[in-house]
């Protein structure tokens, strides 16, 4: 079978998502399948051979030509962040072209990429989060009211988004505004949370065959303010400790708390859940259903920390839906 990876897509995540491309495509299992890379930017998508585009992809049927030989593909493994590869936008195309992929389904995906719509949906299920509004591009932002609500500091996040772009963590009434319409150029919407003062945790899961495997909690410890891009994404910036270090009691508590995530969320392929740990209470952050797959990615390092490969639990992923 002919298996896309997926990458690119039209966020600030772009670059990012090529490197999760690359690092998947190198785990694909070749003597089991045959795996292309594709790239996409806007209307913009081609068959990849390193940073080389080979030929356009036919978008009537998601296949391409090369020397008159068609090939068209069988399944799509997504690794891009953000949108169109996380919000369900990718995953209605496949739909409709009949094309299994490895992520959540478009409920799913538009559900966990709207972290308004997926906070109150959990909190209804009894999960803690942070307190928070939600202010929409234009709409009046009243400081003073904000911050007698949610107290200071507080963080200012894209409500659809990823790797940080646009975060921004606010100690002073003067720089709210500022940091709304830097979150603004991410997405239409600004997400106002209030600061929850503890450890950030990280957890991984797959569902393959009806089974559940929960990878190992990784314990985050940023040297930046918070766990921004430059964090995120600069070797040594940040110490990522898994097996987290914590009381029994509280890992599997993380384990469980994820896993019950996964299920109301109705997620499928591989989904990480971040929290934070305040006072022996984990506080949802967000669901990434398209988690960074990157060499230094959280996943690659639960997946090591438990003994097995990438190859094997992305083989399980594609065989889940192809059949
Ligand atoms: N959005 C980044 C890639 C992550 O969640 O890992
Ligand atoms: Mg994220």
């Amino acid at each position: 079978p002919n298996i896309a990876v997926i990458a690119g897509g039209d966020s600030s995540e772009f670059f990012v998502s090529v490197k999760s491309g690359a690092n998947v495509l190198a785990a694909v299992d070749t003597q089991k399948f045959t795996p292309w890379l594709v790239q996409m930017h806007g209307q913009d998508w081609n068959v990849m051979q390193g940073e080389n585009k080979i030929a356009p992809v036919d978008k009537s049927d998601f296949s391409f030509t090369i020397n008159g030989e068609k090939t068209a593909f069988d399944y799509a493994y997504i690794t891009i962040h953000g949108t169109p590869g996380e919000n369900g936008v990718l995953q209605g195309y496949f739909d409709l072209l009949n094309i299994p992929y490895s992520s959540c389904d478009v409920h799913s995906s538009s559900l966990t990429f709207n972290k308004w719509f997926c906070n109150n949906y959990l909190r209804s299920f009894g999960i803690t989060m942070a307190r928070s509004i939600k202010i929409s591009k234009g709409e009046k932002i009243n400081s003073a009211e904000i911050i007698e609500n949610l107290g200071l500091p507080l963080f200012v996040k894209p409500n659809a988004g990823g790797s940080s772009f646009g975060i921004t963590k606010v100690k002073s009434e003067d720089k709210l505004i500022e940091a709304v319409e830097k979150s603004w150029e991410e997405s239409s919407e600004a997400l106002i949370e209030e600061f929850i003062d503890g450890a950030e945790f990280t957890c991984g899961l797959v569902k393959t065959g009806g089974k559940k495997i929960v990878f190992p909690v990784t314990e985050v410890i940023p040297k930046n303010e918070f766990f921004d891009y430059e964090a995120k994404y600069t070797p040594g910036a940040t110490a990522e400790i898994t097996p987290a270090r914590l009381p029994e009691d509280l890992y599997e508590q993380c384990q469980q708390l994820s896993s019950e995530i996964y299920d109301l969320c109705q997620c499928s392929g591989i989904v990480r859940i971040d929290f934070i740990l305040k006072d022996k209470k984990f506080y949802f952050l967000e669901a990434n259903t398209t988690p960074g797959m990157t060499a230094t990615s959280f996943i690659p390092q639960q997946i090591n920390a438990m003994g097995i490969t990438l190859q094997e639990v992305i083989t399980k992923v594609i065989e889940d839906k192809l059949g």
